[in-house]
């Protein structure tokens, strides 16, 4: 029996199945940088960073000696009743980072969830209004606010009910929507009247606090939604008294090639989300927005015991420092094009790649059917598995997007590596030499 074998074996009786979205029967042991290596001693390079929540790369060694320094001083003391300096100096920080002119305040959590649920009760208080209002292929989270706002799992909705009452999900516009031929402005037209439906019909636009977006779409499929559309959902918004609320969970903090997403499309928000990457993947989240906003709520309405912990705002500030110093903006938007490149080679190679999405070293690679253009969940469950074979890891979203989300740090060396070894999986997809791992059944989402 291998290690990794060994270990999830003696987790396996006692971690629920809702706990973990399977690909691969590895346990990770470290990582460094942007490679990972398993209990069995085999290092892959990461094309996902955590799920976008190591943008620094695996233990950075400024964010360890920041997380070390701060454990020997202080491990915890709960913010909710104290404040500690790492937290202090992380908050003005973060409040400046933000894309919001004016003032701004936030508030702590422990997780890009709690954030986001955070964004429903400032936005109710605010305004006084009950309904959010949030866009089909979200995901905001496993909190029961969080999940209320999401729609790309049955299975994260399925026997849980009911879910938090008034919340409208609007169509999100996805590629996949577009009509074969649609020019651009009238599949933005045709989304903006679908966008609008609800409120022509049983939503009063007055009755609205928030409306929400993933200004970039991760876990829908790492998809920007047209900067026409953002602009008009911004402007109803504002028309109505509505807040405008991003959730840069998953795309803030670099991953694009801007610190947040929504500075693809020159808005600001009233309010946004932050976790995942913000202590280099460590638990901490914050809720951003206008301070009269942040105000709304009085004490103790959104306080956690752990949540702004001296260790994980040390992090975070060193995970700052590190995205300034080593330039990971730049960085992400010059390997970004390299890999877009890539992948768009590897498309006029082999007719199984559809679209292919990348904003800085952020991408989503659609897998189809030559003959039909639809998914492809068994080539892509296929591909996935060689390229971990082949020494990557890389999973899929959706049942065939290919999600490409390397640690920011990756070498030009380790990225030219990761497309030989794509490559390699692509043509072997080509020359139908690959199998269906034994466990297709129970992998992904
Ligand atoms: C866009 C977005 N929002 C929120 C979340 C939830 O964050 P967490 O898992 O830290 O609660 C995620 C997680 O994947 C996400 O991608």
């Amino acid at each position: 029996m291998t290690e990794n074998e060994r270990i999830l074996n003696a987790e396996a009786p006692a971690l629920s199945k809702a706990a973990r979205v399977k690909y691969f029967n590895i346990v990770i042991e470290s990582g460094k940088g942007a490679t990972v290596t398993d209990a069995d001693g085999k290092t892959y390079i990461d094309l996902l960073a955590s799920a976008s929540a190591t943008n620094t790369g695996h233990s950075h060694p400024h964010v360890v000696k920041a997380v070390q320094d701060q454990a020997a001083k202080l491990l915890q003391y709960t913010p909710a009743y104290f404040a500690n300096d790492p937290a202090a100096k992380l908050a003005p920080r973060l409040a400046a980072l933000a894309p919001i002119s004016g003032p701004t305040a936030l508030g702590w959590g422990n997780s890009g969830s709690d954030a986001n649920d955070a964004i429903i009760k400032f936005a109710r208080a605010y305004t006084g209004r009950p309904y959010i209002v949030s866009f089909t292929g979200a995901y905001h989270g496993s909190t029961y606010g969080s999940l209320s706002l999401s729609s790309v799992s049955l299975n994260m909705s399925r026997k849980i009910g009911p879910l938090l009452p008034d919340i409208i999900k609007v169509p999100y516009p996805d590629p996949w929507k577009r009509l074969s031929g649609e020019p651009e402005a009238a599949f933005v037209n045709r989304m903006f009247d679908a966008f609008k439906l609800p409120f022509e019909t049983y939503l009063p636009a007055e009755e609205v606090a928030a409306i929400l977006i993933e200004p970039i779409q991760g876990d829908g499929g790492i998809v920007k939604a047209p900067a026409a559309f953002m602009h008009q959902v911004y402007d109803f918004a504002k028309a109505n008294g509505i807040l405008f609320a991003v959730d840069e969970v998953n795309q803030g903090m670099g991953r694009t090639g801007k610190w947040w997403s929504i500075q693809h499309f020159d808005l600001e928000p009233d309010l946004m989300s932050v976790g995942k990457s913000l202590a280099s993947g460590l638990p901490l989240s914050a809720v951003i927005g206008r301070r009269e906003i942040m105000n709304s709520l009085d004490s103790p309405a959104n306080a956690y015991t752990t949540a702004g912990n001296p260790v994980t705002a040390a992090a975070a500030m060193a995970t700052i420092d590190v995205i300034e110093d080593e330039h990971l903006l730049a960085r992400s938007i010059r390997l970004g094009k390299k890999a877009a490149a890539f992948f768009e080679d590897e498309k006029q190679k082999f007719s199984f790649i559809g679209d292919v999405r990348m904003y800085g070293l952020d991408g989503g690679i659609d897998i189809v059917d030559p003959v039909t253009g639809k998914p492809d969940s068994e080539a892509t469950a296929k591909l996935v598995y060689r390229v971990f074979e082949l020494g990557a890891i890389m999973i899929f979203l959706k049942t065939n997007v290919l999600r490409f989300q390397p640690p920011l740090v990756i070498t030009d060396e380790q990225l030219q590596a990761a497309f030989k070894i794509l490559d390699q999986a692509f043509s072997e997809l080509a020359a139908d030499k690959l199998s269906l791992p034994s466990n297709v059944d129970e992998i992904g989402w």
